[in-house]
């Protein structure tokens, strides 16, 4: 006779960011690395995951590069339901070798650059609510898995934030090496921002110079959000300039409303020797006394770094 499994979840209590008590007890179990318990979705996870997707649709079409769509067809998505990340997982891993890999919240920035040298991805499980579609207090699955995971199908683009990886743990070997704390402490700070300033302009808000002469979006946050992907391809008011280190490593960004400055990189090639570049400027100093400001670091972030085991 069939055994009855236990589930200590009710059905279609949903996993809604920030309303899931799913993730809450995993959270305070002190559980980073989670399963998608996929029948915890409900019936407005699903209606959130169906109309995100379906009015990003044309604007993929217009504004995307051609490996993000090359890669939302190579990953099979279902446009009606959210994802179980155990298929997504099928298509891609035989292409780039990188998987989605569930978490239950924020990681730790060396944990999170770490995960992504071994090609897994951290990826959020929850999605927003159906009645605030942008809204969005944190990122979530359609963030994770419609806006970065297409670009893991290239290889250029995965082979970049491998190297990402390979540079925040060089960034690490040198900061443990510093003696004195305060020291220790103010250069990983300036090279934690350079770091994840560089992040941002590209794999989060990156531009690329299209074949007809405009550009297109490779940044994961311009590709899931439905309001600033056509605005910062088109819009007057946005700024586009040049990829620059010089530039990129000092310009403080915010979150919470469109971004008034974006980097047009040539291409993958480009992107991919500024991470190289990255690298050098570190190992020469260049990157522990960049320009303050936001974002903030924290003592999590900092933690994640000086006890790294390298
Ligand atoms: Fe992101």
């Amino acid at each position: 006779m069939a055994q009855l499994k236990e589930h200590r979840h009710p059905a279609g209590e949903g996993l809604t960011t920030t309303e899931a008590p799913f993730i809450e007890e995993a959270k305070s179990n002190g559980q980073l690395y989670i399963e998608q318990p996929y029948e915890l979705y409900s019936e407005q996870n699903h209606q959130a995951w169906r109309d995100l997707y379906h009015r990003m649709v044309p604007l993929w079409d217009q504004y995307a590069n051609d490996q993000f769509k090359q890669g939302i067809s190579a990953l099979c998505l279902d446009p009606n339901q959210v994802p179980r990340l155990s298929d997504v997982n099928k298509f891609l891993a035989p292409l780039t070798g990188f998987s989605a890999k569930a978490v239950s919240g924020y990681v730790p920035a060396f944990l999170f650059f770490d995960c992504i040298r071994q090609r897994e991805f951290p990826t959020t499980i929850t999605i927003r609510r159906y009645d605030k579609l942008d809204y969005l207090p944190e990122p979530d699955i359609f963030h994770d898995i419609a806006g970065h995971v297409p670009m893991h199908t290239d290889k250029r683009f995965a082979d970049t934030l491998v190297r990402f990886g390979e540079v925040a743990r060089t960034a690490a070997e040198i900061v443990q090496e510093i003696k004195g704390k305060r020291e220790q402490t103010e250069t990983l700070t300036s090279i934690m921002k350079a770091m994840a300033r560089f992040f941002w302009f590209t794999i989060e808000f990156g531009l690329m110079k299209g074949k007809d002469g405009g550009v297109r979006a490779y940044g994961s946050g311009l590709l899931s959000s439905f309001g600033e992907l056509q605005y910062s391809c088109t819009s007057p008011k946005a700024q586009r300039y040049p990829l620059q280190m010089e530039w990129v490593i000092n310009q403080y960004f915010e979150i919470y409303h469109y971004q008034p400055l974006y980097f047009v990189a040539e291409d993958f090639e480009h992107v991919f020797e500024q991470v190289d570049l990255l690298e050098k400027w570190l190992k020469e100093g260049k990157l522990s006394n960049v320009q303050p400001g936001e974002p903030a670091i924290n003592r999590h972030d900092l933690k994640s770094f000086l006890n790294a085991s390298i």
